[in-house]
């Protein structure tokens, strides 16, 4: 494989990304599963014209492996638990049938209307009552997802709207009580919070049900949330359609897919699972803590020349100011993210570094999930996390669909002795060569699990271990 940052993909001399069809390796489980489709318009998906012609201006040519395998099955109201790597198009493989559904729904009600001679199309009820729920772990997310709706149901009778915490809730109160939200987007605290307290919002109407970034849900211990939300104001599992989408599948998520989703339901799962994107170069640098300034600096420098943009992660909000600070003071374009800023900060931060205005955002781990900046070329782990899974969530920022990214991770022996194997699985799992420095930390390490990377095919799935996974989704008490 080569790669270098920015440019396509090339495996054996040929371009390779997901708008092509090789290569791609997925396993489907469920006996009602559907056939993948090669195309948006594949009549199987049956997408209104309008949604088809906001895909192809929003850029998407060809569905992503994520798209091709879970789509179809949403589509013909089955439940799906998808796991595919981060930067893979898991928000469209939800978000396509839902609108789809909620216009066909619209159309189909219009015609009914007329012919019993109503004038109204919408039911005329105060309050909201939408027909997807999308639940996410972060506002930015929470905006993302809503945004993207909008943008994919663009003169079509659908709209999305998303509540989470740090919004103005007499904001969200307001436009709840219009009733006009079709797909409401919510981080689960803030959800509760609308439903428990005020009388704006019903969920009786639920007829998609999903789970955003399941794994970090379950880190930020938002899974006893949904569960409230699940039981006092949902209808039943039985009468929606339910879906959960993770990068990772970490038991916690199994156990969760079994209680949340309806017996049957398909499991998708798209290159190797649980590993870090095939599409990022990962880099593990050597650093002690007071050496890694002066290698920031460095990088920052090698960077500067070229505009490209550096997202730096640290683990502290300590850090993440100090950082700020030394490379503002230096003329830097930089901007900073995290959670004792303002909701206000924030976005403008994420506006800045979107826009260009800044090239280096400086982030603690508020910002490692599901936040799709475009056009990051490199994750920088100034401080490296304490959990892989951060790790993978976090280089995940880059390396967006079949664009090569590159991530640089200060490894500083004094603190990150414990993540080192795990580290050197992920590297290996991404199909790249491990430093030394880092395979001796690991030396003496059980490591039979690991295929060598020169015979592993790029985005080769692991099926021993995919295999292992499905042994423990079927222990009925692993959990
Ligand atoms: N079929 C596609 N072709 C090209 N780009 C796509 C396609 N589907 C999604 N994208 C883009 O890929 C990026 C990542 O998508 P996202 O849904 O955020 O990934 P995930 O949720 O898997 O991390 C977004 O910028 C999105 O617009
Ligand atoms: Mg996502």
């Amino acid at each position: 494989m080569s790669a270098s940052s920015g440019q396509k993909l090339t495996f054996e001399g040929e371009e390779l990304d997901y708008n092509t069809d090789r290569d791609i390796q997925y396993c489907i489980r469920g006996s009602d599963k559907k056939s993948s489709i090669n195309s948006f318009s594949d009549p199987q998906l049956g997408l209104n014209g309008r949604l088809l012609h906001n895909i192809s201006k929003a850029g998407l040519k060809k569905p992503t492996p994520v798209q091709r395998h879970g789509m179809p099955q949403l589509v013909a109201g089955l439940d799906v638990m998808c796991c595919s790597h981060t930067g893979s198009g898991k928000t469209a493989a939800y978000l396509l049938p839902i609108i789809n559904s909620i216009v066909g729904d619209a159309s189909a009600s219009r015609s009914a209307d007329k012919g019993s001679g109503s004038s109204s199309g919408k039911e005329n009820t105060s309050g909201t009552n939408p027909t997807g729920l999308i639940l996410t772990p972060t506002r930015e997310l929470a905006m993302q997802i809503s945004k993207d709706a909008n943008m994919f149901g663009e003169g079509l009778p659908v709209s999305s709207f998303a509540v989470f915490g740090g919004q103005l809730l007499r904001y969200e109160l307001g436009k709840l009580k219009e009733g006009r939200v079709d797909i409401l987007v919510a981080t689960p605290g803030r959800l509760l919070h609308l439903l428990s307290e005020f009388d704006v919002l019903t969920l009786g109407k639920i007829k998609y049900f999903v789970v955003d970034e399941a794994d970090e849900m379950f880190d930020r211990g938002f899974f006893s949330g949904i569960r409230n939300i699940v039981d006092q104001f949902l209808i039943p599992k039985e009468e929606r359609i339910n879906a959960l989408f993770s990068a990772t599948f970490p038991n916690q998520i199994q156990y969760f897919a079994k209680k949340q989703l309806r017996s049957g339901f398909i499991f998708v799962v798209i290159g190797i699972l649980g590993g870090a994107s095939p599409d990022i170069c990962q880099e593990i640098l050597c650093a002690s803590r007071a050496e890694k300034k002066m290698k920031l600096e460095k990088i920052v420098q090698d960077l500067e020349a070229t505009e490209k943009k550096l997202l730096v992660f640290c683990n502290t909000i300590e850090k993440t100011v100090e950082i700020f600070n030394f490379l503002h003071q230096s003329d830097y374009k930089v901007s900073g993210i995290h959670s004792d800023l303002t909701q206000g900060e924030r976005t403008q931060a994420l506006k800045d570094f979107d826009s260009g205005q800044s090239t280096i955002l400086i982030a603690t781990s508020v910002a490692a999930r599901g936040l799709n900046i475009r056009g990051i070329d490199l994750v920088l782990n100034y401080d490296l996390p304490k959990d892989i899974n951060e790790y993978i969530q976090r280089i995940g920022r880059t390396g967006r669909v079949g664009v090569v990214g590159e991530s640089i991770s200060f490894f500083d022996e004094d603190t990150d002795e414990d993540l080192a194997k795990d580290l050197v699985d992920a590297i290996t799992s991404g199909n790249q060569s491990v430093p030394t420095f880092l395979s001796e930390f690991c030396s003496g390490a059980d490591d039979e699990e690991f295929e060598s990377s020169e015979e592993a095919l790029h985005f080769g799935m692991k099926k021993l271990k995919v295999k292992r996974c499905f042994e423990h989704f079927e222990e009925e008490d692993a959990f």
